[in-house]
């Protein structure tokens, strides 16, 4: 546990100094929950975004873009339920007088329980060694079926009692499992109540004529209200989808931990309508779809987990998130949500426009079903960024920092050092860059011993140093050398260009 703390703490202050995130409006002492990008950030942001885009849109004939405003009629979060629903379930701590989700601290609670499980698993997991059946003995162990049993039992009852809004059931929960304030150990409670998340502005010039609008909390809604525009300009078949990225902002009263839980983040979501009744299955494929677009980045596949719900949210039929192992435990990174008809049924309901799809294989009019996916884009570069950052030792005893981003999604893909900045050389990895930053983002270094800016380069997340010296001055030759293995290549400047592109295309890193 310290360990992990030791490594988020690490995590945010690499972040910081090397130009990845700052927080917002440090000068005046930031804004609590509230980060800028800085020019490395908004780089590798602008490529998850890139990745997920290319993913969705590029490669799936039948699912299209969109681009909707953040501001839309107020009317939309009535029909969506965000008015009456979208609320998060509140204690106070009467002595330390902070402010926490109540099923947070439950779920935390139910987490640690779970953590004692999987302890008892690495246990005899390193007891028994090769032979270890772990299928066999996590269903016959007494302790983890005793665990399970435990965890199951607290968070089948925190969804029953919030689904049915007793939240005095919940304090009861609490307090019978005797979950104290994690700062300060006081189990001084007060009642669980109700807090609507989404921030409210003004639009209008004089405070009589303006009118009450909401900061968009999802961009899911921008793509329902549009359904029939693009189904229509696009003449979409069902199923088809439609994808967009942007800005989504909630008053979260809880936001911790950096960039997991922000006001003003933003989301990438796909819309998938589908007809009435296939919506499980596609909510099948969408979870495997999804999963394998996680595992394409490389980043373990023993760091991610399902986790159904329990709990549905107000328009669901069934819901799972990717949970991913950040560097304080499983949380959640995407949701993927069978919707049902809800939000276009409601949204017909409420404008009186019908927003409905002709079948011509059924000859009949429907309210298309959708399945949802939705990541957070800060979240996930949280994700790449925390699990790409080691300490690593090498075999002469010393360590070094390095960033091991995904090639593909790194923000600088090369950097082209000359050995000394005399001799003609720096005018040589100037012709280098001349001719690469067409197609890569690259950088130019000359400043201290060439084993230093290769550690600056390390831990700044550059995949490839392309180093210039005298040979390259006889045979146009130049040193490759891989962030990850330090291996270094001799290879002529004529192929760099193709180098690259074979490492780092969206193309043949897929196809890898
Ligand atoms: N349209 C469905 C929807 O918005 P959600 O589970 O509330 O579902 C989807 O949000 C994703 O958005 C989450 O899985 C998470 O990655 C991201 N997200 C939600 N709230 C966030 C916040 N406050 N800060 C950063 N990311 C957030």
């Amino acid at each position: 546990m310290a360990q992990q703390e030791d490594h988020f703490k690490k995590v945010i202050s690499h972040a910081k100094e090397y130009g990845y995130i700052f927080g917002s409006s440090e000068i005046y002492d930031g804004l609590s929950a509230v980060y800028d990008y800085g020019q490395n950030g908004a780089e590798l942001k602008k490529n998850i975004r890139d990745y997920w885009w290319k993913s969705m849109v590029q490669m799936n004939e039948n699912i299209v873009g969109l681009d909707a405003s953040i501001f839309m009629h107020p009317t939309t979060w009535k029909a969506s339920g965000h008015v009456e629903a979208f609320n998060d379930p509140l204690i106070d701590n009467k002595d330390s007088k902070k402010r926490y989700r109540a099923d947070v601290l439950i779920e935390d609670y139910a987490e640690k329980i779970n953590q004692k499980a999987e302890k008892e698993i690495a246990k005899a997991k390193k007891r028994f060694g090769e032979s270890f059946d772990e299928a066999e003995f996590v269903s016959t162990n007494p302790r983890v079926l005793r665990y399970r049993e435990e965890q199951d039992t607290i968070l089948k009852r925190m969804a029953r009692s919030l689904e049915a809004e007793d939240l005095a059931d919940v304090k009861a929960l609490i307090e019978e499992l005797g979950i104290a304030d994690p700062d300060t150990g006081s189990k001084n409670w007060t009642d669980v109540r109700q807090f609507n998340l989404m921030f409210g502005t003004k639009l209008g010039a004089s405070a009589e004529t303006a009118t009450d609008l909401y900061l968009r909390p999802e961009t899911a809604q921008g793509i329902f209200v549009n359904f029939l525009n693009v189904q229509k300009s696009g003449r979409m078949k069902i199923p088809f989808g439609i994808a967009q990225t942007g800005k989504a902002f909630r008053n979260e009263i809880v936001a911790r931990q950096f960039i997991f839980r922000m006001r003003e983040f933003e989301q990438m979501e796909m819309q998938f309508f589908v007809r009435p009744g296939e919506e499980l299955k596609w909510y099948e494929h969408w979870k495997e779809t999804r999963l394998n677009w996680h595992l394409s980045l490389g980043l373990g596949k023993e760091n991610y987990r399902f986790h159904d719900h329990e709990k549905l949210a107000h328009y669901a039929n069934a819901a799972a998130d990717i949970e991913f192992n950040f560097p304080f435990g499983f949380k959640e990174l995407e949701g993927i949500h069978s919707r049902t008809d809800f939000d276009l049924k409601a949204h017909e309901e409420h404008s009186g426009k019908k927003l409905q799809f002709f079948d011509p294989e059924l000859n009949e009019n429907y309210v298309p079903y959708v399945v949802e996916t939705s990541i957070g884009l800060d979240r996930m570069f949280l994700a790449v960024f925390s699990q790409s950052l080691e300490e690593e030792e090498l075999e002469n005893g010393s360590t070094r920092t390095v960033l091991k981003l995904p090639a593909i999604l790194a923000p600088v893909k090369a950097a082209i050092l000359p050995l000394v900045k005399k001799d003609g050389l720096p005018e040589v990895a100037r012709k280098i860059i001349d001719d690469l930053k067409w197609d890569f983002n690259v950088t130019y270094d000359e400043k201290d011993a060439v084993g230093r800016r290769y550690r600056r380069q390390d831990a700044a997340g550059t995949p490839f140093c392309i180093t210039v010296d005298h040979d390259t001055l006889e045979d146009d030759s130049v040193t490759i050398r891989d962030r990850d293995t330090m291996e270094q290549k001799r290879v002529k400047i004529s192929e760099l260009n193709t180098i690259l592109h074979d490492k780092i295309d969206f193309k043949n890193w897929m196809k890898s």
